[in-house]
């Protein structure tokens, strides 16, 4: 009872404490490996989901913080909130994850601002990312992915399409193939936003035939257009576009 009493003043201030015997730590790194690893590497180095190996994360400046994005995931990205996880297993895994921060920051190589340049220039990025509606925003693109996963989206684009992301033709009776991205989904329509940007929107009766590219991108590899060198400077780059805190 007391413990309880206690651990209700504590949530109220704010604060919360993680264990720090082994373990829990030993505990709280199994959770990690099958829950976390997946998406932020089997060592925190990053892949889908960014790098925890740092000692300040963003999201989850205070223990208090990363206990709820744990808990509760961040809404709107892909980072999922833990059901399966109980109360104990979730500060366990909070735990570990702040020992994996404890490390040195290793910055990521390469020459961010030619890689700016490469990315209006001979990538030909812009045409699709920023002035394009079919390709998603790259903000903050350096916050929510590791240098790996970055890397990877530029050499094999279908291993790297974002959650949500789908690309569909849709074929009206009528004739006139419409293929772009989806917008918007239900039972019985269906938008979609083409590479001018014009949403065309169809009720699904209308629709002879409707192809749903699963793991398909429209995002050419830059295998061999780009050598080694130029690859480096426009992952630093990408890297380099944080969220604004
Ligand atoms: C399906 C992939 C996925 C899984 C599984 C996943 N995450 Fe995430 N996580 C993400 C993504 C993507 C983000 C970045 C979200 C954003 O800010 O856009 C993220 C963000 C975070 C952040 C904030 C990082 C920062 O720099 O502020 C923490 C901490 C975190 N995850 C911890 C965990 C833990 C612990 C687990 C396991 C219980 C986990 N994640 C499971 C994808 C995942
Ligand atoms: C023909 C249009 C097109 C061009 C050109 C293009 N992209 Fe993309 N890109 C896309 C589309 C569509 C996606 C989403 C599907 C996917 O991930 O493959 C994407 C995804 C990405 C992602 C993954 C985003 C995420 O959050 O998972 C990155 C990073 C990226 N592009 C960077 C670049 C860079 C850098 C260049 C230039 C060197 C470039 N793209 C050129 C269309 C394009």
């Amino acid at each position: 009872m007391r413990l309880a009493l206690f651990g209700a003043v504590v949530l109220a201030a704010a604060v919360v404490k993680l264990p720090t015997g082994r373990a829990d730590l030993a505990a709280g790194r199994k959770l990690y490996e099958n829950q976390c690893a997946l998406c932020h590497g089997q060592t925190g180095e990053g892949g889908r989901g960014p790098v925890l190996t740092k000692p300040r994360l963003a999201r989850a400046a205070d223990d208090a913080a990363l206990v709820r994005v744990i808990e509760h995931g961040i809404s709107g990205t892909e980072m999922p909130g833990a059901h399966s996880m109980s109360e104990r297993d979730i500060r366990q895994t909070a735990a570990y994850v702040r020992t994996l921060g404890r490390v040195a920051i290793k910055p990521v190589p390469g020459n961010a601002a030619r890689g700016a340049e490469l990315y209006r220039t001979k990538g030909g990025c812009a045409g699709c990312h920023d002035a394009g509606f079919t390709a998603p925003a790259l903000q903050g693109v350096g916050s929510r992915r590791s240098a790996v996963y970055l890397r990877e989206a530029l050499l094999t684009p279908e291993s790297a399409v974002p959650d949500g992301y789908l690309l569909v033709t849709a074929v009206p009776r009528s004739g006139g193939n419409v293929t772009g991205v989806r917008v918007n989904e239900d039972s019985f329509s269906i938008q979609v936003r083409d590479a001018s940007g014009k949403v065309h929107s169809y009720w699904k009766s209308e629709l002879a035939e409707l192809r749903k590219q699963r793991g398909v991108s429209p995002m050419p590899s830059y295998r061999g257009t780009f050598s080694e060198d130029e690859l480096t400077d426009v992952v630093a780059y990408l890297a380099s576009l944080k969220d604004s805190e």
